[in-house]
């Protein structure tokens, strides 16, 4: 089985945990991609979306399901992400595809966050995926500075711009033991918009899709 095909076993799991007629938050990257084309094929109704990126958008109204503000929402009963890194606490490393802010604010508004992936994002420290940090765009070398203070090494991902209009740093060769701190930490730094870690707000449940099986913890 290939890691498309392990993508799209997690995403099915994940299926079975949407209620007909809710309003869905909906996460960004290949393997919500693989749930959003489950969510269509398998004719599941849904009142509306709420979603974390244009792309995700484009692909739920491609279906024509109704994508609502989180404004007009209110908060949501279930949002179901993928994600870069997971380790054994549930917390995670997201924004690989950039949509790090939208997905956390979501996250923050979700009584239940099922996150899921296949069996090559489990770690069980944080750090070897490159940590995404969304940054105003005159901060990116301000920001870069204090990342290099903490022990990493930033780049700039030269070309993107996140659906905010704003810019990525990833973050390499962080060995990340204490989540929640580094998260605070970096969110502190006057200019950085959301750093990637979800430590603070983890997922509540992570689906792990594998060729023996899906498992959940
Ligand atoms: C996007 C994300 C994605 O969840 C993460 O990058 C995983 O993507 P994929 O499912 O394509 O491996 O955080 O900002």
């Amino acid at each position: 089985m290939n890691q498309d095909q392990l993508k799209r076993r997690v995403a099915a799991a994940a299926l079975e945990h949407v209620q007909h007629d809710e309003i869905l938050g909906v996460g960004t990257g290949s393997t919500v991609n693989a749930l959003i084309d489950l969510l269509h094929e398998n004719r599941i109704p849904l009142q509306a979306c709420v979603s974390s990126s244009e792309a995700t958008t484009a692909r739920l109204q491609g279906y024509g399901y109704e994508v609502v503000d989180l404004n007009s929402s209110g908060p949501l009963e279930l949002y179901i992400d993928g994600a870069d890194e997971c380790d054994p606490h549930r917390r995670l490393i997201k924004g690989g595809g950039g949509a790090l802010t939208r997905e956390k604010i979501i996250a923050a508004a979700s009584r239940q966050f099922i996150c899921i992936v296949d069996d090559t994002k489990q770690v069980d420290i944080l750090g070897r995926f490159p940590l995404p940090v969304e940054v105003i765009p005159m901060a990116r070398s301000q920001v870069a500075r204090q990342l290099v203070e903490l022990g990493g090494e930033p780049v700039w991902r030269e070309g993107f711009v996140t659906d905010n209009g704003n810019w990525i740093l990833d973050v390499h060769r962080l060995s990340i033991v204490d989540p929640v701190g580094m998260e605070q930490q970096i969110n502190g730094m006057v200019g950085v918009v959301t750093v990637g870690l979800f430590a603070e707000r983890s997922a509540d449940r992570v689906l792990v899709g594998s060729t023996s099986g899906v498992s959940e913890y």
